[in-house]
């Protein structure tokens, strides 16, 4: 099985806890989009859903395949979110934001009764922190806190793309901190949490409810 295998597996899966009247978390990245689109598909045949998206990418994608997509302003609470990650641990804690959509990732997330975390075999890591862990800060602060993402044992850059600064869709930029090994995510997490400038960081932890992850056995279920 390819990677892309896995990751089509895990969202068929997923899109499997969909049911008519619900309110759906639409994820961002390559396993989400193709997650999307196996909605976009039931939503075809029949499927009475609205959906909310986690980036202005997502949005469009589902709004082409006719699925309904709705602000945080038009919903009250959200059912299910489906989201693909960039590593995943035993603990079912992960780091997202490889597509610098982790902000309105986590926020729709928090929102959501159920998170379901789909992905590829790789994702699957005994320790956090080979991806370089996305942090989100304003563009005023991020030159003074690439020193203090130093101190805290990274090696900070900030992302680029296409010879310039990336900017997410709330127009902040990204740092992405290289810390090897992170041997304690929850207390990283406060400590990027409580940094003036620092808007999200990537460090998802009691987040995710279900974890699916496609193998070449098949796909393997974590949680629910
Ligand atoms: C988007 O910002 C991310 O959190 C993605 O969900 C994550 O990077 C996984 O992306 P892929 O499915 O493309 O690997």
């Amino acid at each position: 099985m390819t990677e892309d295998d896995q990751k089509l597996a895990a969202a068929k899966a997923a899109v499997d806890y969909i049911k008519d009247g619900m309110v759906v978390g639409l994820g961002t990245g390559s396993t989400a989009s193709k997650m999307v689109d196996l909605v976009g598909a039931r939503v075809k045949d029949g499927l009475d859903i609205v959906a909310v998206p986690t980036s202005e990418a997502t949005a469009e994608q589902a709004k082409g395949l006719g699925i309904k997509v709705v602000g945080l302003d038009e919903v009250s609470v959200i059912d299910v979110t489906i989201d693909g990650t960039d590593e995943v641990d035993s603990e079912m804690r992960l780091i997202k934001g490889g597509g610098g959509a982790h902000l309105r990732e986590k926020i729709v997330a928090s929102l959501s009764d159920q998170m379901i975390v789909i992905a590829e075999n790789k994702k699957m890591v005994e320790t956090l922190g080979a991806f370089k862990l996305p942090v989100e800060v304003i563009p005023f602060a991020a030159s003074a806190l690439l020193p203090k993402m130093e101190a805290l044992g990274s090696d900070p850059v900030i992302r680029q793309k296409d010879g310039k600064d990336f900017h997410t869709d709330e127009g902040n930029l990204i740092i992405d901190c290289a810390f090897g090994a992170i041997d304690d995510p929850e207390n990283l997490a406060i400590t990027l949490s409580t940094m003036a400038g620092v808007v999200e960081h990537g460090l998802f932890i009691d987040f995710a409810d279900v974890v699916l992850i496609g193998t070449d056995d098949g796909v393997e279920k974590f949680g629910g």
